[in-house]
């Protein structure tokens, strides 16, 4: 297993590869912001979205001399943007081109069914294709993503490039057409120096695989063009093995209008915004002054086991050109966006607990990251719940590093968060799908499943999950 693989490496534990990296300026920054090309529909009737998505090796130039080898979908890191409407069937045929590796697509967050959802116990061998089929519940707008979820490989496989934004569209949407709608979604890059991806190392396991850069949409510190006084409506996704950003606009004010699962109830305006592995955020931004307007990450501590832990304030995202002549007049955002019913009484509790453990032996460090005790077994399930019944989950993280919790197959509401004997509720509620859950602390959420079968909860730092952070959860009729 992997856990057995790294006994033995304990000297290279915390073992820096910086000298061998890239120089950063070798990356060139402030390029047009690149829209993610979008995956054509081939259905040709209405209600149906049919298309073809093919993993397979390719070539990036994200330094300007050197090839790197990914992994890409249809040809492109990150993968195709997925546009679908609210009401509609979609089909999807993957086809499975990575040499020797089995693959899976995982529809993250999307209320799909559990044998349709990509798990580790039903992977795609390597040359294989199939169809994945769903449908897309009235309701269900939102910013989802995808990507491979095969036992013991997806870190990799993410890292390496398999990605994609799938957004589900409202059919009728309350936010002005005229903010636009711009995906941007954040991965992360280490190059070595002749411009190919580095295999994770000991350090990379232990804290989550955290490159020297990070990229939106693909390119380095993009640029965009507005006119002064233009509202835009971004979609950012974390779509990082393991960063956390923490992310504020200099010069430009951010409206939160959505979360992993749709919009929010109201509007709210934030100073900055935290989004830890595979979480998303719906904003509407405001540039209302001429210049420059800059959006930078924040310094956060999120638990670093070891040497290395990488500087992460100051990096510049995107920077956005406001023009000194102003655009057409933008109509106000409404003050209400959608009802969100609270879940309810519920009538299951579970604790979950994440712990890490390190110890050293004979042949060298062994590392365990658990829940209640146990490492990931695909042949056991380790909670059974049933469908249409509401639950409440409290996520302990006993722990020394922050752990994002993920659950498949719906969406949830945080409703409490606890930590130093302080309790604290959201500020508002929203459909989640993935939460922080900070060393130390307790979060408490709500959550009901519709459809029966297996579904997968991990920690989304995707070295964590490979390395036993996860169990299944098997849902009865
Ligand atoms: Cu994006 Cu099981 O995860
Ligand atoms: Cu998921
Ligand atoms: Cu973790």
């Amino acid at each position: 297993s992997d856990m057995d693989s790294m006994s033995g490496m304990g000297g290279h534990a915390g073992h820096d590869m910086g000298a061998m990296a890239l120089d950063a300026a070798a990356l060139p920054e402030g390029a047009a912001l690149r829209e993610l090309p979008t995956l054509a529909n081939e259905a040709g009737q209405p209600g149906l979205f049919k298309a073809k998505l093919t993993a397979a090796p390719a070539t990036a130039r994200f330094a300007a001399d050197r090839d790197t080898p990914i992994l890409a979908y249809n040809g492109t890191s990150p993968g195709p943007l997925i546009e679908a409407y609210e009401g509609d069937r979609v089909e999807i045929t993957f086809a499975n081109r990575i040499e020797g590796e089995q693959s899976t697509i995982h529809w993250h967050g999307m209320p799909v069914p559990a044998d349709q959802d990509g798990n580790p116990m039903d992977p795609v061998a390597a040359g294989a294709d199939r169809v994945y089929g769903f449908e897309l519940p009235e309701g269900s707008a939102g910013s989802y993503w995808y990507h491979p979820h095969p036992h013991g490989k997806t870190a990799e496989q993410v890292y390496r490039g398999l990605a994609g934004a799938f957004v589900v569209k409202a059919k009728a949407d309350p936010v002005p057409a005229a903010y636009g709608d711009t995906v941007l979604m954040f991965t992360d890059l280490r190059l070595a120096a002749d411009g190919s991806m580095p295999d994770n190392t000991m350090n990379d396991l232990m804290n989550g695989r955290v490159g020297d850069h990070v990229l939106v949409n693909g390119q380095k510190n993009p640029r965009l063009t507005v006119a002064m006084g233009a509202k835009r409506r971004l979609r950012l996704y974390n779509a990082t093995n393991a960063r956390f950003l923490r992310l504020a606009f200099d010069g430009a004010a951010m409206t939160i209008i959505g979360t992993d699962g749709g919009l929010l109830g109201k509007p709210v305006a934030a100073d900055e915004i935290m989004l830890s592995p595979a979480e998303r955020v719906e904003l509407v931004v405001a540039f209302d002054r001429a210049g420059t307007a800059t959006l930078a990450t924040l310094d956060y501590d999120r638990g670093w086991m070891g040497p290395g832990r990488p500087a992460d304030a100051g990096l510049t995202l995107l920077t956005v050109d406001v023009s000194k002549t102003p655009g057409e007049a933008m109509p106000p955002l409404p003050e209400r966006l959608r009802p969100i019913a609270p879940l309810g009484a519920p009538a299951v509790s579970r604790r979950l607990v994440f712990t890490e453990t390190m110890a050293m032996n004979a042949t060298g460090m062994e590392m365990g990251f658990l829940i209640n005790g146990k490492a990931f077994d695909m042949e056991r399930v380790d909670i059974v719940a049933r469908a249409g019944e509401t639950e409440l989950w409290e996520i302990v993280n006993q722990a020394d590093m922050d752990h994002p919790f993920h659950l498949h197959g719906t969406q949830f509401q945080v409703i409490e968060r606890e930590r130093g004997g302080k309790v604290a509720k959201p500020p508002y509620l929203a459909w989640k799908d993935t939460v922080n859950v900070a060393r130390g602390e307790t979060v408490r959420l709500l959550l009901r499943q519709e459809r029966p079968g297996q579904r997968m909860y991990h920690c989304h730092i995707l070295e964590h999950e490979q390395l036993g952070m996860m169990g299944i959860l098997d849902v009865e009729a």
